[in-house]
């Protein structure tokens, strides 16, 4: 038994969430796609851990299964590797009518996503997330990307996948570090939409945060955001609570701070701005960095703000001579304000930067 999730963007389709999702991948996929051939792409490390058992599946269902493995991280999320990527598909002679299989985290989803919508001019694809990260975010929406030398995801499209199937038992080799890091994006949705999940993250810690119930509930209000506002022009840029600050620190500290590390330094500096300006009472404030503090990821920003400042307005997200901010007004509760670039300085050192 998987909870389904609808999703009706342009496209529809459903994420599937549940134990034993990878090795029935093979069959499940058969009954939305004619493809011949089904190319999986991840990363080395999940490559080691997974990569056979979906291999033995899909040609279990009939595809001709194909492999492309890249190096892990983030810093090989480039045009490079993208590159390779469309250079290897048009080698093997995958048509239009065939599949890519993005199995991995945020980065593999990525490059898989901007590779299916672009190699001759689109494909399906699969989102087969394996990190907690991209099972509550980053698999659902069709957002693809890959960064350049200049900031993250500066080119990008949106794709929606074919479906999206996430096992949660494929969690138990994810690094302890990694899990609090996507622990960040389940905070960020509770304090977006669901106030009850962040009670129960405040009683149970880290082990709230990747049951099957706690990831169902996070791409439920994913979903709801994305059909609401598919193309990121209004209440989907809800999704980027603490990611304007913590997108100027991951690039700051050269990637050394992770995504989910720096989103909880940024939803901390935020609200904390957000209090000293009453948008929400210092308690809230509080209450969300205390429960960051106790998943273990950091709140304090150990960049200077000059620096912080410079990466800000170099972001995608400003547009002309604003920036859109997603403020906190209590746990459960936020809103978007386009904020000016010359105020950007006060909202970073009320957030606490030195
Ligand atoms: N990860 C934010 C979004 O999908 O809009």
């Amino acid at each position: 038994m998987s909870i389904q999730v609808e999703v009706k963007a342009s496209r529809h389709y459903t994420v599937q969430i549940g134990e034993g999702l990878l090795d029935a991948a093979g069959a499940l996929l058969r009954e939305k796609t004619a493809a011949g051939t089904a190319c999986v792409v991840s990363g080395a490390q999940v490559d080691a851990f997974y990569g056979d058992r979906l291999v033995r599946s899909l040609e279990a269902a009939g595809f001709r299964a194909l492999r492309f493995v890249h190096p892990s991280g983030e810093e090989h999320k480039n045009l490079e590797t993208y590159g390779k990527l469309l250079g290897f598909l048009a080698g093997q002679g995958l048509s239009r009518s065939d599949l890519l299989v993005s199995l991995g985290g945020g980065v593999t989803g990525d490059l898989t996503g901007f590779a299916a919508a672009t190699y001759m001019r689109g494909l399906d694809y699969v989102q087969i997330p394996t990190s907690l990260l991209a099972m509550v975010d980053s698999s659902v929406g069709g957002k693809t990307a890959v960064d350049l030398p200049e900031g993250k995801n500066l080119a990008g499209c949106f794709w929606q996948p074919l479906a999206v199937l996430c096992d949660p038992a494929l969690l138990q080799t994810l690094p302890e570090e990694e899990l609090r890091c996507g622990a960040a994006e389940v905070v960020k949705t509770a304090v977006l939409r669901d106030e009850a999940l962040f009670r129960e993250l405040e009683k149970a810690g880290l082990p709230a945060a990747f049951t099957e119930d706690a990831i169902a509930r996070c791409v439920r209000i994913k979903r709801d955001l994305v059909e609401e506002d598919e193309f990121d022009r209004g209440s989907r840029k809800l999704l980027n609570l603490g990611h304007s600050f913590g997108h100027a620190l991951e690039l700051c500290s050269g990637y050394a701070l992770g995504h989910g590390q720096a989103v909880a330094v940024g939803m901390t500096m935020i609200a904390l701005a957000s209090a000293e300006k009453g948008i929400c009472s210092r308690e809230t404030a509080e209450r969300l960095r205390a429960l960051l503090e106790k998943l273990g990821l950091p709140t304090e920003p150990e960049i200077p703000g000059k620096a912080l400042l410079a990466a800000l307005l170099r972001d995608k997200k400003r547009s002309g001579d604003s920036m859109d901010l997603v403020l906190p007004e209590a746990i459960g509760r936020c809103r978007v304000e386009r904020v000016p670039a010359s105020a950007l300085e006060e909202w970073l050192r009320l957030g606490g930067a030195k």
